[in-house]
């Protein structure tokens, strides 16, 4: 096992998001993460506003949750706002806002139907009242589902989920209560926002841009990048699959010699 403790176990692979029926091959990564980008630049070449991009975005959302209940992929993890994103004109702010919740409320009768379980990450303090309550409704709603896990990054920064789990271990260092010397990337990892979840094995960024910007920084030690020029409103289970079938052919070696793994 890799780190972030005990993964959860769904009640199998395929179908459980979407309407299932298609086969898992093997080496299908379980767990998916996906930088959403490219919204403004899909809006902005059809002169449309950047909420309408964001909006697009959001049915690109569903249409990827649906293939990757058809391939198997258990967990999906998707960067909806990040701690830098408040930089961002305020109108745009409050449109994203309003979208999360518009999508709370579409999305709500779905994922209990399809026994997903929702999880949110990032520091959602700074998210208005009446969503996070929304937010929270929803994540207990679903916490008995026994199916994949689709996990939200909001307000998510990696660099200061670092910075708390750090900020953690030396309190309960000053305090007496753990040994400086027992810390060790398991223990780490227990302190992060993810934990319980397994590390992503795969990470896909649309739109052409080829950073992590921030995004599961911890968690991204060993997983396999995969870029795609397509924005992502443009995005579909054509490139869900592709970028799937990239991933089988990948040798993952986690710093170890070719054929092996772990
Ligand atoms: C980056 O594209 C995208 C975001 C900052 C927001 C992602 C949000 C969604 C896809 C909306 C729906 C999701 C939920 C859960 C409500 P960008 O605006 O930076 O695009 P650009 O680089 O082309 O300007």
């Amino acid at each position: 096992m890799r780190l972030g403790g005990p993964p959860p176990r769904g009640t199998g692979p395929a179908g459980l998001w979407g309407k299932g029926g298609s086969a898992t091959g093997a080496g299908v990564p379980r767990h998916v993460a996906i930088i959403m980008d490219g919204n403004g630049r899909w809006a902005k070449r059809r002169n449309l506003s950047r909420t309408d991009g964001h909006r697009a975005g959001m049915e690109a959302l569903r249409r990827t949750v649906e293939a990757c209940g058809d391939l198997g992929i258990e967990i999906l993890t998707v960067y909806a706002f990040s701690t830098e994103n408040w930089k961002r004109p305020r109108d745009e702010v409050d449109a994203l806002m309003e979208l999360l919740q518009e999508w709370i409320r579409k999305e709500r009768d779905e994922l209990i139907r399809r026994n997903i379980r929702l999880k949110v990450v990032g520091f959602p303090g700074r998210l208005p009242p009446d969503t996070r309550r929304e937010l929270d409704e929803l994540v207990e709603a679903t916490s008995s589902n026994t199916g994949p896990i689709l996990c939200l990054a909001l307000n998510y920064g990696g660099r200061r989920e670092i910075c708390e789990a750090a900020r953690r271990l030396a309190a309960k260092a000053a305090e007496g209560v753990l040994d400086p010397d027992t810390i060790d990337e398991e223990v780490f990892a227990r302190e992060l926002l993810t934990a319980g979840l397994p590390d992503p094995d795969l990470l896909i960024r649309p739109s052409g841009e080829m950073r992590v910007s921030n995004f599961l920084l911890w968690q991204m030690a060993y997983t396999e990048l995969w870029f795609t020029p397509v924005l992502w409103p443009d995005f579909g289970p054509e490139h869900l699959r592709q970028a799937v079938e990239d991933f089988r052919r990948r040798d993952r070696r986690y710093g170890g010699l070719p054929g092996e793994e772990s």
